[in-house]
């Protein structure tokens, strides 16, 4: 009995960790859903350089919160990230992500980068 107490407490305690680290760059929380979190990884290491860690734009335009607006079909915004915009700095990234990568950060902008 105590010791699932201390065990339980030491799974608190490093989940607590893991979510501190999550926040440590200053950008959203990490989602629970693993297909929103994997989309996180990658539009911190292929897209927040130009559209910022939280979405509100820079190089390219802000796209927290403006999503599902802007791209009623997801299909479009899907299309978009596939070929990119060509004459822009907004790349075709068919050549660096899966379909399923591309899928799980299309996600991440439309459910996760949400806004204030
Ligand atoms: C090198 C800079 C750069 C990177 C990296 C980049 N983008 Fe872009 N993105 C842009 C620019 C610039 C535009 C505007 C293109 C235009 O003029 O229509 C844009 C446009 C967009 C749009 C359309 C916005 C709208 O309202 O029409 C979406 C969605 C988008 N980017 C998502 C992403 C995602 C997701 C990633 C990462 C996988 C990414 N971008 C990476 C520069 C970038």
């Amino acid at each position: 009995m105590r010791i699932a107490r201390s065990v339980a407490i030491i799974v608190v305690a490093v989940g607590g960790l893991a979510v501190g680290v999550g926040c440590a760059g200053g950008g959203p929380a990490t989602p629970s859903d693993p297909v929103l979190a994997q989309g996180q990884q990658i539009y911190t290491a292929r897209c927040a350089s130009c559209h910022g860690v939280s979405g509100g734009g820079g190089i390219g335009p802000a796209l927290a919160g403006r999503m599902t607006e802007r791209f009623p079909d997801v299909a479009d915004q899907i299309a978009l990230l596939t070929n990119g915009v060509p004459g822009t700095s907004m790349r075709a990234f068919d050549e660096v992500l899966s379909a399923a990568e591309i899928d799980a950060v299309v996600r991440y902008t439309r459910e996760s980068l949400v806004g204030s």
